[in-house]
């Protein structure tokens, strides 16, 4: 066998004096160079590493093959947080990961590793997250605080309505509908709180699709073009249905009223197919596929670049009076079903894609 060798030549001073652990990864996905801060951390020397496959060496927590892929594609850098990187025995550590084409050969990828230390670990990762939980927590308290002299207010102004001359009696109407209007703002908050875990069974995602669908265009979506590109053969997922149509029903909502309120886009494209490259580490630790690919497809405006990196994190919106939940949900349901959520949004093209895992075969219904 031909020694494995790389066709890169990379200036050495600053390859061997990069204080972060760094691959180049070939076309193939396979290390073609690792610099000595790299062998460190994978605790090789870059005599074995070269040749093998990339992804068995180094375990990361996310779709690394879809985001060499997309790097590739566009010829643009990519940056994954806060993602567990194994490598070999050892536990799990906590990383940012950069991965850029190289300049002059976009086939080849440039992965830096930025092991987050213990102490901005602790600090940052753990106070977003029970941040968004205790900002929920609150929310929750408070529409719960609120609903009750609500009621009231609204009772006082449908009263005091009743008397009023015809002209006065409108902006009795107007505190009547805008209460409401808080009412369903709170409920939504309330039913963010009260997400139970999925009941998980064998579903047709198109069955889910096409509910979600035709509630759209029967109410929010009416306006739109909703058009269906499915993959027929697509085998079912393992869901809790009516959680499932929520995710659909939750993307669909966003597409057509960021299209209606930009004045562009008239169409939304559901579209499904099967992608057998997409693995995620499982609960198990082992990486488990996530084949049953749907997207959501609009032709709008793209998503607000200031709150983009956001979008899935609660209370982030970027439209007047929204709650910024859906996303959240959408997101939450989501990881419940240990699949995967990804974004790309340029104006006139803005596309969600959903990555799920088929039913185990454990699961699977006997016929
Ligand atoms: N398809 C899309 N096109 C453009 N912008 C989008 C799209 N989907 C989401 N966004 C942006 O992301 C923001 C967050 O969405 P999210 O569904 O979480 O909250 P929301 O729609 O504002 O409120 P809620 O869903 O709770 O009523 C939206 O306000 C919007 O600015
Ligand atoms: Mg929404």
């Amino acid at each position: 066998m031909t020694p494995y060798r790389t066709p890169y030549p990379v200036p050495g001073v600053v390859w061997a004096s990069l204080p972060l652990p760094a691959l180049l990864i070939g076309p193939d996905n396979r290390i073609a160079e690792v610099n000595p801060a790299g062998e460190i951390f994978l605790n090789a020397s870059s005599r074995s590493l070269m040749g093998q496959p990339a992804f068995d060496r180094l375990a990361i927590d996310a779709p690394m093959d879809e985001a060499l892929a997309r790097a590739r594609a566009n010829q643009s850098p990519l940056f994954i947080n806060d993602v567990d990187v194994t490598t070999g025995e050892r536990a799990p550590v906590q990383c940012n990961i950069q991965v850029a084409p190289m300049h002059d050969n976009a086939e080849v990828i440039l992965l830096i590793i930025s092991p987050r230390d213990i102490a901005d670990r602790l600090g940052r990762s753990m106070s977003v997250k029970s941040a968004a939980k205790s900002a929920i927590g609150m929310a929750e308290m408070l529409a719960h605080e609120i609903k009750n002299p609500l009621a009231g207010i609204s009772g006082a102004a449908q009263l005091l309505g009743m008397n009023l001359a015809p002209e006065d009696r409108e902006l009795a109407d107007l505190i009547v509908e805008e209460t409401r209007r808080i009412v369903k703002l709170l409920e939504q908050v309330e039913q963010f709180g009260n997400l139970r875990p999925p009941e998980r069974r064998p579903v047709n995602i198109h069955d889910a699709l096409d509910r979600a669908r035709k509630s759209a265009l029967v109410g929010f979506a009416a306006h739109m073009q909703i058009t269906e590109d499915y993959d027929p053969s697509l085998p079912p997922t393992f869901a809790d249905p009516d959680q499932l149509m929520q995710v659909f029903l939750n993307l669909i909502k966003n597409s057509a009223e960021a299209c209606q309120r930009a004045g562009e886009g008239t169409t939304i494209r559901l579209h499904t197919f099967y992608d057998l490259s997409l693995r995620l580490r499982g609960k198990d630790g082992r990486p488990a596929a996530l084949p049953l690919q749907i997207e959501i497809i609009d032709d709008g405006p793209g998503i607000p670049p200031d709150i983009a990196a956001d979008i899935f994190e609660p209370f982030v919106s970027g439209r007047e009076n929204g709650t910024g939940l859906g996303l959240a949900l959408v997101s939450k349901i989501i990881s419940d079903h240990e699949g995967w959520i990804s974004v790309d949004s340029v104006p006139g093209r803005t596309v969600f894609r959903v990555s799920l895992p088929m039913v185990p075969k454990d699961k699977k219904e006997k016929t």
